[in-house]
């Protein structure tokens, strides 16, 4: 969510606006995949790199004698123009990269190495003042639960407008056209009755629509989307990756598209990226990976998504020595590549 600054925040549910400290600030299958032309490989080889993250990894101090490594080294490239999904078991470390590279890491988290350039600036080296005019502006990021990520407390057209105000210098009857104006572009219905609404009383569905007005407010260049459909139900979730799809192209922006859903990775990303165990296994092409996956664990979400099993189950159905010997092996290949995905 956003603050009244219009700075993202970092909020996982209501309880936490009012008692969390977290952040500095507040204290399918193989037949519905779509085949990559020679030309469309070649414009993304030939791309300018938006954010090139190297070598990232993570900790958490969880109080134990050894802090608990959530990411190892992460290789990831966003091309401009790129879509790029990233997808991977629960708890593989997809949330906590795209925290990292925007600085929203929470207080027991520390990044023990690695960089995330960001059009020639190391965002993880970069002071809070100067990553807050990047952040919500040339990086903004919807979250995986849409009600909870607005204020409860505010109108939502006036937490829009914050953003307007923060990063467009936008004030009154000019931002409240602006806000109508977004609304409008992310087919809210009675953009007037929306912009005065509290978020509890939009729908799920509604409130995504609301958090990706935010998300555009500012015409970012990367939309970072961390599993933005997963709370809605299923014909909203259509809808919604409808929308992305459209503003993404409407606003000629990159994005970095977080799920579990493979079928909605390959209808929406040129390239694939998947992790396990805070680490990256296997990337590409997102038509190449899904057809003819390498890693064990690849093979069995695919498999998984074609049979319409749910992809938290996949590594427990995959066998552990299998898949820490191909995850061993395919990391040392991953890292003499000179460009991931
Ligand atoms: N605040 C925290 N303190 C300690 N460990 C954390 C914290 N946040 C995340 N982790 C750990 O980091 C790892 C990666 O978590 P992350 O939230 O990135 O997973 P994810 O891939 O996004 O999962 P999901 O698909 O369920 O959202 C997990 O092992 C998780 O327990
Ligand atoms: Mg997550």
């Amino acid at each position: 969510m956003y603050n009244q600054n219009g700075d993202i925040m970092l909020v996982n549910n209501i309880l936490h606006i009012f008692t969390c400290r977290r952040h500095s600030c507040d204290a399918s299958c193989h037949a519905r995949l779509p085949a990559v032309s020679k030309q469309k490989r070649q414009m993304s080889a030939t791309s300018k790199m938006l954010l090139n993250v190297a070598d990232l990894s993570v900790v958490f101090d969880n109080g134990k004698p050894t802090a608990h490594c959530a990411l190892e080294r992460v290789n990831l490239n966003i091309p401009e123009g790129g879509t790029v999904g990233l997808v991977g078991e629960s708890g593989s470390g997809k949330t906590v990269l795209a925290h990292s590279i925007l600085g929203l890491l929470p207080s027991n988290g520390t990044v023990t190495s690695g960089r995330a350039e960001w059009l020639g600036h190391n965002l993880l080296d970069l002071p809070e003042g100067e990553l807050r005019q990047i952040r919500g502006k040339e990086i903004a990021m919807i979250f995986q639960d849409p009600q909870a990520s607005l204020n409860p407390v505010f109108r939502v057209g006036h937490q829009i407008e914050w953003v307007l105000k923060l990063h467009r210098r936008l004030i009154g009857a000019d931002a409240k056209a602006e806000v109508l104006r977004l609304f409008e572009a992310v087919q809210l219905r009675d953009p007037e009755r929306c912009y005065r609404c509290y978020p509890h009383e939009l729908s799920g569905g509604m409130c995504q629509r609301a958090m990706i007005a935010m998300a555009i407010a500012c015409h970012p260049k990367l939309l970072i989307a961390d599993e933005p459909t997963s709370a809605l139900d299923v014909t909203t979730q259509a809808e919604i990756l409808d929308l992305l799809r459209e503003v993404r192209r409407q606003f000629s922006m990159s994005l970095l598209f977080i799920s579990h859903d493979v079928g909605a990775v390959s209808g929406i990303c040129d390239q694939v990226v998947v992790m396990l165990r805070g680490n990256i296994i296997e990337s590409g092409h997102a038509a190449s990976v899904f057809q003819s996956p390498q890693h064990p664990y690849t093979q069995g979400l695919v498999n998984a998504a074609t049979c319409g099993r749910n992809l938290r189950d996949t590594a427990a159905q995959t066998d552990e020595t299998t898949l820490d010997q191909a995850t061993r092996i395919q990391k040392n290949s991953l890292e003499k590549m000179p460009c991931q995905p």
